[in-house]
């Protein structure tokens, strides 16, 4: 249960609604219970104008306790309806507050946890979780405040009436709370289980849906259609099992409010007989014991729910307890610097223990270029991701104009980088809101321009819908080369103080690369620029180049002194010269 504490401090936020919620509860099973004895007092009336009958008024007495008895449940009826008016909309709330929270906690973390986490992970704590957590401050609550009221009233009228009576008429319902809830842990593994299935159905479907055109060509789709009727047969045993068990429930329920029922009245006999109660008081206990016995049954549903609740809340908090690895420790405003140094930089991935970098040293002049030039898995985006701190160091000194890269200002730091990622990675969305991801106002003459110094302006113009096609997953499907170009001009527009281009014109052909360069000076004339890749023609106006080689710094100087000696950069030069 303690895991739950967290939720308290929405408790808090919510209190007005919270204690509202609690008054109507009690207000509504006030108006719950007066029926009973109305119908007591109704029928012992009956029972005595039979044996002395007065004149006139029976009828009239009659349709006025019906009227009461009708009014009392009207009103119960209003006050039910406010009372999940407060509590249930209480609980919206909370739930809309949770999965900001958990949102943005998601987006501070770093992205080795993400590299450690299943993203269908993360996605099912913001909303499975979620809503078993809702469930237990929504109707678990409510049920259970309301469980604690009606039992107060419902037994204080009992005893008032017939203390034997309420012994005999409440023995039944320990069982019936003790079983509900051994059936409703039950039913609750069994559902899981299902939910287990059905996601394994939907990353099934999700899989063959984004790689069909792989299926189409390798003609694979029998064996996709296998594992995926196997899944659904799993699904459906597991469903009719849940079925199975459901179905003992309701008639378990209704077999111990009857014993109850037989018992009340049984007993209730005696006791008229021996003149101890009225028959009235019979009709008035078999009232009670019915509106006992739901709550009692939903006492095992209600503890059942709070487990799971808590279970699910556990896994929220242990994402909500993570410190980001990488932090801002200042909060003022810095200047970011062009001149960067890295001074023996090292770095080992936590998860792979692969060494990525191994003393790496070099200096860029603010203004300069810098290429990074290795074969793949070198640490070229190694280094790129430690510049803009998506990474942080294990040991050496990265430093921006002097000042450390850690007492810079994250967000300063990040907002002066313009990252031009390998893959391209597009959202969904227009080509305009993509191009101009990195601000809120859309200022259209320089998405135009940004789009042509990337060299993909005639192409958008070609689209039908030109700057308002959609991309990304459910839009048109963009070549690799066209993705690179829409991430460059995403990069121009933010219009940032230092550029990285990570290998993002690999999949371009030479002649867009060379046009490309060419805008490119223009463009980064007076900033630093990191430009990374394999292809040795891409560093035609660097004024400095590194090579790396597993990660270790093999070489370094520029175009011209590098093919002057012999090194691993001569001998790529050479080869990629003569296709
Ligand atoms: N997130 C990560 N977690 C663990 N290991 C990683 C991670 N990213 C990269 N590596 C490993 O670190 C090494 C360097 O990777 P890096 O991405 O820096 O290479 P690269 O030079 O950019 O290669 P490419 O040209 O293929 O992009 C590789 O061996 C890679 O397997
Ligand atoms: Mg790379």
């Amino acid at each position: 249960m303690h895991h739950l504490k967290y939720l308290n401090k929405f408790f808090w936020k919510y209190k007005q609604t919270l204690c509202l919620g609690i008054a109507f509860i009690i207000v509504a099973n006030i108006f719950a219970i007066y029926p009973a004895e109305f119908v007591r007092e109704a029928l012992d009336y009956v029972l005595q104008n039979i044996e002395e009958p007065k004149t006139g008024n029976l009828s009239n007495t009659l349709v006025n306790y019906g009227l009461l008895i009708v009014g009392c449940a009207i009103l119960k009826g209003i006050f039910l309806y406010f009372m999940r008016q407060t509590i249930i909309v209480m609980s919206r709330k909370i739930e809309f507050d949770i999965k900001n929270e958990i949102f943005n906690k998601y987006q501070q973390l770093s992205i080795s946890f993400y590299n450690e986490n299943k993203i269908g992970d993360l996605m099912n704590r913001i909303t499975e979780d979620v809503t078993r957590v809702r469930m237990y401050i929504g109707p678990t609550l409510m049920y259970a405040i309301n469980i604690i009221v009606l039992f107060f009233l419902v037994i204080t009228q009992m005893l008032a009436v017939s203390k034997t009576l309420t012994a005999f008429v409440l023995f039944p319902l320990p069982i019936l709370a003790i079983s509900i809830y051994f059936v409703s842990s039950k039913i609750n593994r069994q559902s899981e289980q299902v939910q287990a299935q059905l996601s394994e159905i939907t990353s099934i479907s999700q899989e063959t849906f984004s790689g069909i055109q792989i299926i189409k060509s390798f003609t694979n789709e029998n064996n996709s259609l296998k594992v995926f009727f196997e899944s659904c047969k799993e699904y459906t045993r597991k469903q009719i099992k849940l079925v199975k068990i459901e179905a003992v429930f309701i008639p378990l329920i209704i077999t111990l409010i009857g014993l109850s029922t037989i018992l009340t009245i049984y007993v209730g006999g005696l006791e008229v007989f021996a003149g101890r109660i009225s028959a009235g008081n019979i009709a008035e206990f078999i009232i009670y014991v019915n509106m006992l016995a739901w709550p009692v049954a939903s006492i095992g549903w209600v503890t059942s729910l709070i487990q799971r609740a808590s279970a699910s809340q556990e896994r929220i908090n242990e994402f909500l307890n993570l410190e980001p690895r990488i932090r801002n420790f200042n909060n003022a405003q810095t200047l970011i610097s062009g001149d960067i140094s890295f001074k023996e930089i090292s770095l080992t991935y936590r998860d792979t223990k692969i060494k990525a970098l191994d003393k790496i040293s070099f200096d860029i002049k603010e203004g300069s270029t810098l290429g990074i030039f290795g074969k793949t898995g070198s640490g070229k985006s190694t280094i790129a991701n430690l510049i803009c701190r998506i990474l942080d160091l294990d040991s050496g000194n990265i430093s921006f104009g002097h000042i450390p890269i850690k007492k810079l200002n994250l967000n300063n730091l990040r907002s002066s980088i313009g990252y031009i990622p390998q893959d391209g990675y597009l959202f969904s969305g227009t080509i305009k809101e993509n191009i101009a991801f990195s601000k809120d106002v859309i200022d259209e003459n320089q998405i135009i321009l940004s789009a042509k110094k990337a060299d993909i302006l005639d192409e958008i113009n070609k689209f039908q819908d030109g700057f308002n096609t959609i991309v990304g997953e459910r839009g048109v499907q963009l070549s690799g080369g066209q993705r690179q170009r829409l991430a460059i001009a995403r990069a121009f527009y933010k219009n940032p103080d230092i550029y990285i281009f990570d290998d993002c014109l690999s999949a371009v052909d030479a002649n867009k690369e060379k046009e490309i360069l060419k805008n490119l000076q223009n463009e980064t004339k007076n900033k630093t620029t990191i430009i990374i890749s394999h292809r040795i023609s891409t560093f035609q106006n660097a004024d400095k180049i590194i090579v790396l080689n597993s990660g270790v710094l093999v070489d370094s100087g520029n175009h011209e002194e590098l093919i002057s000696r012999e090194g691993f950069y001569k001998e790529i030069h050479i080869s990629q010269s003569k296709k």
